[in-house]
């Protein structure tokens, strides 16, 4: 019998949602392209969640940073030393380099960003300079991460590029446990909101050996995707650790001015992060339904109808009867006048639906 992965990813191709990526010239290992219906859901996924954790809020402020940046940030940062995996009993680096620049001498070293967060962290100078925000408050992002792993596997689980929404809460430090439990509650109401499966999500205290260089504390959010349980996000403390290393290295003032003590420091983060790809493959796990109508079985997908990539179609009971087929061509145009509120409509007039 077919793995419930095997069959995902087969529908996901027959119905639209997601292709391997250049699949005419024999595809790139961990990279995939959404179709209509994919584009559409993820896009959903990435609004809501925008929605939940940024524009709903008063809060946040918002960025949106360059892919690419210098090897000085990643340095800074503890990535270079450390955003490794073991291979053969040495180290490799899974960030992806390039160089910008023609002429011998002249050109740069750069690196595609892993993660987002460092573009809050190296950009923390220009905002609370340019918007004078008060703590607490977050800076997030959505935007493509790279990371160059070492065998991407389980289809849009583990990739070599990817959509994070991802977001720094800057607090003060004697508040840090009361803000990471906030966000772990709102991470619930999220996974929530997606219609997943609540009884498939777990999380994981992560010990000290196996979290992330600049964490203190983090949770795992796992899910018991049909290949295991795995990790779907992380919520970690990364304390000062990223904007103490900046200003050390860049010499930049990174302190923020509390206007109320006239005190400068340093303040800490809380940082809730969200994978877009992994998130739509736990959609559609969750989502994915397999019965019989009468007695023919059939397939479909119970999705949130927040993040449904279609919200209402229009189907004329017969393709040969004209009165009827302009009958419900003007429900659609009706419908279509709301699509602005209510999101893609669609049109089809294929199915002979009368007859089924
Ligand atoms: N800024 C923190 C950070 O980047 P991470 O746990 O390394 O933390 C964040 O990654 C999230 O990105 C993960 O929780 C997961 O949802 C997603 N993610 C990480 N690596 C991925 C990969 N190779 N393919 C798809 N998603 C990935």
């Amino acid at each position: 019998m077919e793995n419930k992965l095997e069959k995902l990813v087969a529908l996901c191709k027959r119905r639209g949602f997601v292709f391997p990526n250049s699949e005419i010239y024999g595809g790139l290992s961990g990279t995939w392209t959404y179709g209509h219906y994919g584009a559409e859901l993820l896009h959903n996924i990435k609004q809501l969640w925008w929605q939940s954790f940024v524009s709903s809020r008063d809060d946040m402020l918002h960025i949106a940073d360059s892919s690419i940046m210098p090897e000085s940030v990643w340095a800074a940062s503890g990535h270079l030393e450390n955003f490794t995996d073991p291979l053969d009993g040495g180290k490799f680096n899974t960030m992806v380099k390039t160089s910008l620049g023609a002429k011998n001498g002249e050109t740069v070293s750069a690196y595609f960003r892993p993660e987002l967060a460092q573009g809050m962290f190296v950009n923390f100078k220009n905002i609370i300079d340019s918007m004078h925000p008060s703590l607490p408050f977050g800076i997030a992002q959505i935007g493509r991460a790279y990371r160059n792993e070492i065998a991407p596997r389980e289809f849009l689980f583990r990739v070599r590029e990817f959509d994070l929404m991802e977001f720094e809460y800057f607090v003060r430090e004697r508040d840090w446990e009361k803000y990471f439990e906030m966000w772990r509650k709102e991470m619930w109401i999220w996974i929530e909101e997606i219609g997943l499966d609540k009884d498939k999500v777990h999380e994981l205290e992560v010990s000290e050996s196996d979290r992330a260089h600049y964490s203190k504390r983090t949770i795992d959010f796992e899910y018991d995707f049909s290949f295991g349980r795995k990790e779907l996000y992380g919520l970690a403390y990364r304390t000062d650790f990223d904007l103490k290393n900046h200003m050390e290295k860049s010499g930049v003032d990174m302190n923020y001015l509390d206007s109320e003590t006239n005190k400068k420091f340093l303040p800490h983060v809380i940082e809730p992060t969200f994978g877009a790809g992994r998130t739509f493959l736990a959609v559609l796990d969750s989502a994915y339904t397999e019965d019989e109508l009468g007695d023919e079985p059939r397939v479909y997908l119970k999705l949130a109808p927040k993040l449904a990539p279609i919200k209402a179609a229009v189907f004329p009971l017969l393709k040969n009867k004209p009165e009827l087929v302009s009958r419900a061509r003007e429900v659609y145009n009706n419908l279509k006048t709301m699509s602005y509120v209510l999101g893609p409509i669609q049109w089809d007039d294929n199915g002979n639906i009368g007859k089924r």
